[in-house]
């Protein structure tokens, strides 16, 4: 065993999860860490397969995160797994956070972070108690033309904000969604293991995160009109969100899991009196500068002329993309940093906090919604 690395556990993340193999090759490409063990699985024979097949010592594949807990604090310090990464399903989210949290485990999280804004601040006040880095992945802060975007926005090219606009589409959940039985096949729409929220707590609070994080505008309040499409299907597939941050800039966040066609289309865009810029997941190497009576401009990542945050955050020479792997990797790198105890750039990862004010703001938007498209505050 390389003692250099940071020792790694995943709960979840086996052989049939989605997110699985993003995360166990983001955390290879640093080389930062060595994945040791975890409860791979719901299925503990699985794990086990799973376990043997990735050639770990099987008797760190876990049963429960009960067990992992306690076998594993039972192990000599420089033995242990420094950081353990949650990739179930949202529901267990916060229980399974608190307690490795309060074990001193460092944790990464995926999102969204908890089912509610009291549990996210929970752990938030528990994070803080027990001074582990806590990450949640926010995969697409981990995009270097994401992380230029928010250089430039820094650095003042586009001015003062005046209008933001992200939208993260999906068709997915479209030949599901009219037959009740296939409904009953997709987690993400039973409110016992997804939440609130299935459209917005999935993917409209990563559109809510990119504004907060390339903008640094915090968003005050939203009025929102969602869609659930038929009435005995309790959870959201579809949403609209006008927003308004505490500088009073305005703006507009969309959401569709029933966008028929779309598969990642996540873009956002922000607009300033001096310059505007475009970007879109799926062409994630291309960012648009937009200035008044001039060609627009393309940034691409690995080229000298991005600020450094975006040039760390490439690995490749330019014209070889990136994609969600390496964002996550970057997201990945980040936190190594934290754990070593070394210095981070800010945006270098998201953290607990992006996780309160995500899960205020899926609050606030189904607030809105119940009280007919009233503004609400995110407090
Ligand atoms: P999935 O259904 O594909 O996988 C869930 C995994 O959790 C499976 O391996 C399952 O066996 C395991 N699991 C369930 N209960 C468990 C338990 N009690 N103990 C240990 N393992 C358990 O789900 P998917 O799509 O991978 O999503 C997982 C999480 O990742 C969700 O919270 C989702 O929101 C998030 N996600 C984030 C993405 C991003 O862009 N950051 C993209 C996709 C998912």
């Amino acid at each position: 065993m390389n003692k250099g690395k940071i020792k790694l556990g995943l709960i979840g993340g086996g052989p049939n999860s989605f997110i699985g193999i993003v995360h166990r090759i983001a955390a290879y490409m640093g080389e930062q860490y060595q994945l040791v063990g975890g409860v791979f699985d719901i299925d503990h024979a699985s794990g086990i397969a799973f376990a043997e097949k990735l050639e770990l010592d099987t008797s760190r594949a876990y049963e429960s995160l009960e067990v992992f807990i306690e076998k594993e604090l039972a192990l000599p310090a420089d033995e242990r797994i420094e950081v353990v990464s949650i990739l179930t399903p949202n529901f267990l989210h916060h229980s399974m956070a608190m307690k490795l949290v309060d074990a001193g485990f460092n944790v990464i999280c995926e999102k969204p972070i908890t089912i509610t804004a009291a549990e996210a601040v929970e752990l938030e006040q528990l994070v803080e108690r027990k001074k582990v880095v806590f990450c949640l992945t926010h995969t697409y802060t981990g995009y270097p033309m994401v992380r230029q975007m928010k250089a430039m926005i820094a650095a003042g090219a586009i001015g003062k904000i005046q209008k933001v606009d992200a939208q993260y589409y999906q068709g997915w959940i479209n030949p599901f969604i009219h037959d009740k039985d296939k409904r009953a096949q997709v987690w993400r729409l039973d409110p016992k293991k997804s939440g609130q929220s299935c459209c917005f707590g999935d993917i409209g609070v990563h559109a809510f995160n990119l504004i907060e994080y390339t903008t640094g505008l915090e968003v005050e309040k939203v009025l929102a009109d969602i869609d659930t499409l038929y009435p005995d299907n309790p959870l959201d597939v579809d949403g609209t969100a006008l927003i308004r941050t505490k500088d009073g800039v305005k703006g507009v966040i969309c959401a569709s899991q029933i966008a028929t066609g779309e598969e990642n289309n996540i873009s956002i865009m922000v607009y300033g009196d001096k310059g505007g810029l475009k970007w879109e997941q799926e062409n994630p190497t291309y960012l648009t500068y937009m200035q008044e009576g001039k060609p627009a401009q393309i940034f691409k990542p690995g080229n000298p002329y991005n600020a450094e945050f975006a040039q760390e955050s490439t690995k490749i020479a330019p014209g070889h993309p990136e994609g969600l792997f390496d964002a996550m990797g970057n997201i990945y790198k980040g936190t190594a940093l934290a754990i070593r105890g070394e210095k981070v750039r800010e945006g270098a990862f998201p953290g607990v906090k992006d996780g309160v004010r995500g899960m205020k703001f899926i609050e606030a938007v189904l607030e809105s919604n119940k009280q007919g498209q009233a503004w609400i505050e995110i407090k």
